[in-house]
C-alpha cells in the first residue's frame, strides 16, 4: 500500500474500509480498549455546539461521532459524509443513528454551500486523505466564521519509555487481532504503515493553520498515542 498515491491510494481505502465495514466497530472497540467513546465525548465538546447547532463529521464511516452528538445536543443537526457506502450503511440501523444525514461524498469535495456549519468533525479520518491541506481547505470552507473544526487523529507516541510497547502493539499486534476478526490482515497491516506515515500533531497544527484555521491547539491523550487539534474558522 505504501507505493500507491494518489487517486489509487483513495481507491485502495475506500475499497479496505468497505470490506472491513461490518466489523469495523467492533475493532475500534477493542484496539481503543474501550476509550474511543470517550474520545469522541472530548471532540463534541471541543467543538462547543450551541442549541441547534448544525454539525458536520466527515470521513464519518459508521457514525459514532455524530451518534454522541445527538446525545449530548438532542436539537443538533448532524451530517455525516463519507466515500464508502459499506461503512455507512454498517452504521444505519445503529441506536441514536436515525436522525443523522448521511451523504455518500470525498472529503476533498464537499457537496456543501459555503459557511453552512457550525462545527466540523472528524475521527480517524484525516490520516487516510491523500491531501490533507485540501480537505481542511473544504472543512474551513463550510465553516460559517466563528465555527470549529474538531480532528480526532491517532499519532505515533512521544520519545518515551512506552514508545516501543506501543509501536510493537500497533505494528505487530493489531495486524494479527485485526486479521482474525475482520479476516482482511492487509486491512490492519494498513493501520500502522499510516500511522507511521502521517504529520506529527505539531505538522498537523500547521497543515490547518495553512489552511486558514486560527488559535489551532491541540491536546494528546492515551500516553499520546491519540490527538485532538482545534481550529477556529
Ligand atoms: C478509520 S475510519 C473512521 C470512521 C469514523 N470516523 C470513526 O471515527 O470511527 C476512516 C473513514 O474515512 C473514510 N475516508 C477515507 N478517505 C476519505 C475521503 N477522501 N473522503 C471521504 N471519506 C474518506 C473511510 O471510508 C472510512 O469510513
Amino acid at each position: 500500500m505504501t507505493h500507491l498515491s494518489g487517486p489509487a491510494r483513495a481507491t485502495y481505502v475506500r475499497n479496505m474500509f468497505a470490506r472491513i465495514a461490518r466489523r469495523y466497530d467492533v475493532m475500534n472497540r477493542l484496539m481503543s480498549a474501550g476509550q474511543d467513546g470517550a474520545w469522541r465525548r472530548a471532540v463534541i465538546e471541543a467543538a462547543a455546539l450551541r442549541a441547534g447547532a448544525r454539525i458536520l463529521d466527515v470521513a464519518t464511516g459508521t457514525g459514532d461521532m455524530l451518534i454522541e452528538a445527538l446525545k449530548r445536543h438532542p436539537g443538533a443537526s448532524a451530517v455525516g459524509s463519507d466515500f464508502t457506502l459499506e461503512m455507512m450503511q454498517a452504521g444505519q440501523d445503529k441506536a441514536g443513528a436515525q436522525r443523522i444525514r448521511w451523504c455518500a461524498a470525498d472529503a476533498l469535495h464537499l457537496p456543501f454551500t459555503d459557511g453552512s456549519f457550525d462545527a466540523v468533525t472528524s475521527g480517524f479520518g484525516v490520516r487516510n486523505f491523500i491531501d490533507r491541506m485540501a480537505a481542511f481547505r473544504e472543512q474551513w470552507r463550510v465553516l460559517k466564521p466563528g465555527g470549529r473544526v474538531v480532528c480526532l487523529e491517532i499519532s505515533k507516541p512521544p520519545r518515551n519509555l512506552l514508545r516501543p510497547f506501543f509501536l510493537l502493539y500497533f505494528n505487530h499486534l493489531v495486524p494479527i487481532v485485526g486479521g482474525i476478526i475482520s479476516g482482511q490482515r492487509d486491512a490492519y497491516r494498513y493501520l500502522p504503515q499510516s500511522v507511521n506515515e502521517f504529520l506529527t500533531p505539531d505538522e498537523l497544527k500547521a497543515a490547518m493553520e495553512h489552511a486558514g484555521l486560527r488559535e489551532v491547539r491541540y491536546r494528546r491523550l492515551m500516553l499520546g498515542t491519540v490527538a485532538i487539534h482545534t481550529g477556529i474558522r
